[in-house]
């Protein structure tokens, strides 16, 4: 059998809670060199300054040693810039994985763009936790004729979960279109990650999402309906069910816009009544109220 192509240099795009932790064990533990794109300024200093600070932790706890940690921060780069217009995007790259907001309409052109700029051998990766990935692929292979073709095929999905450095999973979603050996190089770079993989067809939500989302939610439904404090509720699933943390803590964590932006993709795409946003949900997005990045969700955090 032919050997999987390695990942010798890849781009993170988008520097939030996903994506630094992305970068953090693309860092570490596959050891790729690589450059961490975002247009936000704040945004992009301080995950720079997170990830100084996870790997610090990681040498004070033991687990790695400084010349390890000075070595994995060395082969990040952070680049301010909006790489959908191409700013600061280079394209010697093996695979990209972008992490930006769960918006269709961003990640439809920021994959129309990378399928124009990148060369045929680079990986086009996306952490969606829900849009189609044969969706993303069309817009990759936009493009007429056989470079279309090609780019559509070299699209999948690399799900990671919240928070990256803990959690020991990662999804693999092939598009329609994806080829095999793209998937094999996913599958390869997930575990060079040190995680393990599990592949789901492009179905909406994947294995994940399509479980969870319903079960955050009616969570949500509950508060909202006065049957339990948020603390009763969470308490029922951690003691009662040993989950580490309750549902809307988990919301919380996730982030509760992303939760919204989620069960409105699921909800748009299978018009099932399962995944229609809680009323309470809706209007603390609105509110501002997103969860523990914000300081404030179901729970107020420092
Ligand atoms: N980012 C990075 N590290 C974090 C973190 C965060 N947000 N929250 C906690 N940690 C780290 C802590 O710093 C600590 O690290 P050290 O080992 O260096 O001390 C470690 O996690 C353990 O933390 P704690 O001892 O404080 O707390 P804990 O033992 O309860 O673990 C937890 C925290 C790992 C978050 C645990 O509660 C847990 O596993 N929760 C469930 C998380 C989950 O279900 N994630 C999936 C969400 S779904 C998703 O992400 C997919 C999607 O598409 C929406």
């Amino acid at each position: 059998m032919a050997a999987v192509a390695p990942v010798r240099r890849a781009a993170i795009i988008g520097a939030g809670q996903m994506g630094l932790g992305i970068a953090y064990v693309t860092a570490l533990h596959a050891r790729v060199p690589l450059t961490l794109h975002e247009p936000s300024p704040t945004v992009l200093s301080s995950a720079l300054k997170r990830l100084d600070g996870l790997l610090s932790r990681d040498v004070e706890k033991g687990r790695i040693s400084k010349d390890e940690a000075d070595a994995a921060r060395g082969r990040v780069r952070g680049v301010e810039g909006d790489a959908a217009k191409g700013q600061g995007l280079e394209t010697d790259v093996d695979l990209v994985i972008e992490a930006i907001p769960e918006i269709p309409d961003l990640k439809t052109a920021l994959f129309k763009h990378l399928g124009e700029a990148l060369p045929p051998s680079a990986i086009l990766g996306s952490n969606t936790s829900s849009i189609s990935l044969t969706k993303l692929a069309a817009a990759a292979g936009s493009a007429k004729g056989e470079a279309g073709k090609e780019s559509a095929a070299r699209v999948v999905g690399i799900h990671f979960f919240n928070p990256v450095p803990q959690m020991k999973l990662v999804e693999i979603i092939p598009a329609l279109q994806t080829s095999p050996s793209v998937v094999e190089r996913a599958v390869a770079f997930g575990k060079a990650c040190k995680k393990e993989v599990t592949t789901s067809s492009d179905s909406p939500g994947f294995i994940a999402n399509a479980i969870l989302m319903p079960m955050l939610n009616e969570a949500i439904f509950t508060l909202e309906r006065g049957v339990a404090t948020a603390e009763d509720i969470d308490k029922t699933f951690r003691l009662g069910m040993g989950h580490p943390m309750g549902p809307l803590a988990l919301a919380d964590l996730i982030g509760l816009d992303t939760c919204l932006a989620i069960q409105r993709v699921l909800h748009n795409e299978t018009g099932d009544s399962k995944y229609r946003p809680a009323g309470l949900l809706v209007r603390m997005v609105d509110a501002g109220w997103v969860g523990k990045k914000g300081g404030k969700g179901f729970y107020e955090y420092s």
